[in-house]
């Protein structure tokens, strides 16, 4: 356990993009009451996920992170729920069945609400407001009243995570995610790509696999893994109040876990030497991932991960690198090198859309579809030069058929953009782009595989 170490020591350290409360009663009793509500997870589920990343880690098996830029209150809604979970099921079975290793399934859904933002006030329509941080902070709407931060904000987002959760946990383990359900998976949208042909294709020998086993006495009735998946939440933990009000001891061995969600990760504003969140999450038993930019540099790296996994734990430490599809050939190397070198136990994951960012000719945000998969690319060449295992991706994506990143199969141009861009912050795959990506990700994880076997011969 780490020493002189409490679910408050943060407030000690420089503490970047957290909001400041005009009330202070109303927030003070706003985490009374947070202190007082269950735990949205158990800290045994959460070694449970530290157990499937160090398999990760040690190269079996692939990390599957995605969900929302940020979840609002405006599109909380089961089919929203259902269709994100659907998209990343269909993710998680095609890298499955096409590279032959597991895949740990992680959404960043049920607490992903709060946005770093660079500036404290932005103009909207011509005035300039105070930012908009995140529906557990703020709201979008461009008027004062709406843009003023209000603790009240953090019960509803718990509530809307509590639900979210519950309805994720049952569609994992109450029939949905059985794998007799493969062809129901698939949303209308995708079935008119390319990409869907493909999928039901997969979909058909994964069927005729399963009816196989079934012949041979194996069926889903009887063998809980094929009936259901385990699917774990994460979200950027931003907001230390609110995630000091879900901090518990477990029961079982008396260790602090932050239980608004099972792995919980720094982002690359706040992973500073000295930074609040640092020492907030260096004292919790969760997984931890960490965001990689360019501005990390090896020595820094290093430090971070001796103050934040001393213990050399495998499965504790997830490293999320987002460099841009032109930088990361060029920058990460010299990470995954002293990393190796120290022989620190991580996750390599790729985040392929936060450098990836354009203003697009038609006014909008956007993340070409083409670059995106140029970093993962990218990424994997690097693992492989390095003899290391590319472990994972991290995506902001949606199951619905929204058109904010250009490109993929069905082409979305710059011009359509405009058609159905609904994100309340970065702009997502859809599900096309999502099951494109998947594809494509299973070639290179073959990639690996086979010069790995190549280098062992
Ligand atoms: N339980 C296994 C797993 O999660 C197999 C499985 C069941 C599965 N349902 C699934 C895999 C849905 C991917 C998607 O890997
Ligand atoms: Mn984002």
């Amino acid at each position: 356990m780490a020493t002189n170490w409490t679910p408050e020591s943060w407030k000690t350290q420089e503490a970047r993009h957290l909001p400041v409360y005009g009330d202070q009663a109303k927030l003070s009793e706003v985490e009374a009451t947070l202190a007082k509500f269950p735990p949205l997870v158990f800290a045994g589920e959460a070694r449970a996920l530290k157990a499937d990343l160090a398999e990760v880690a040690a190269g079996r098996g692939f990390l599957l992170q995605g969900g929302d830029c940020a979840e609002s209150f405006a599109e909380f809604s089961a089919d929203n729920i259902r269709d994100s979970f659907r998209v990343l099921l269909q993710m998680a079975v095609v890298l499955t069945f096409a590279s032959k290793q597991p895949v740990v399934k992680l959404g960043r859904m049920a607490g992903q609400f709060a946005k770093p933002r660079s500036a404290p006030t932005e103009m909207v329509g011509g005035v300039e407001m105070p930012s908009y941080f995140g529906d557990i902070i703020n709201g979008i709407e461009g008027n004062a009243e709406a843009r003023r931060n209000d603790p009240e904000r953090m019960l509803r987002a718990y509530g809307q995570s509590s639900s979210t959760l519950n309805l994720l946990r049952a569609f994992a383990h109450g029939g949905y995610a059985n794998l007799r359900q493969v062809h129901q998976w698939t949303l209308d949208h995708i079935g008119r790509s390319p990409w869907g042909e493909k999928f039901s294709q997969m979909a058909d020998r994964i069927g005729e696999a399963l009816d196989f086993m079934a012949a041979c006495g194996v069926e889903p009735s009887s063998v809980p893994q094929l009936q259901g998946t385990d699917f774990y939440t994460s979200h950027e933990a931003l907001l230390l109040p609110y995630e000091q009000a879900l901090t518990r001891r477990d029961s079982l061995t008396g260790d602090w876990y932050d239980c608004s969600a099972h792995m919980l990760w720094i982002g690359d504003r706040t992973r500073f030497e000295g930074s609040a969140h640092v020492e907030y999450l260096r004292g919790v038993g969760n997984p931890i991932g960490m965001k990689c930019g360019p501005s990390l540099e090896p020595d820094a790296l290093l430090r971070m991960l001796d103050t934040l996994n001393p213990g050399r734990e495998p499965g504790r430490m997830t490293l999320i690198s987002r460099y841009g599809h032109d930088k990361v050939e060029a920058g990460l190397p010299k990470l995954v090198r002293a990393v190796k070198r120290e022989g620190h136990p991580v996750v390599w994951s790729c985040d392929p859309m936060h450098g990836n960012v354009i203003k697009s000719d038609s006014g909008f945000k956007t993340r070409p579809f083409d670059r995106i998969l140029a970093e993962v690319r990218g990424f994997f060449a690097v693992h492989r030069a390095e003899g290391t295992h590319a472990g994972g991706i991290h995506i902001e994506m949606t199951g619905q058929d929204v058109t904010e990143c250009t490109g993929g199969a069905i082409a979305i141009t710059d011009e359509a953009l405009k058609d159905r861009y609904h994100t309340h912050c970065d702009p997502r795959l859809n599900g096309a782009q999502s099951i494109e990506l998947a594809f494509e990700m299973a070639d290179l994880l073959n990639l690996e595989a086979t010069q790995g076997q190549k280098q062992a011969a």
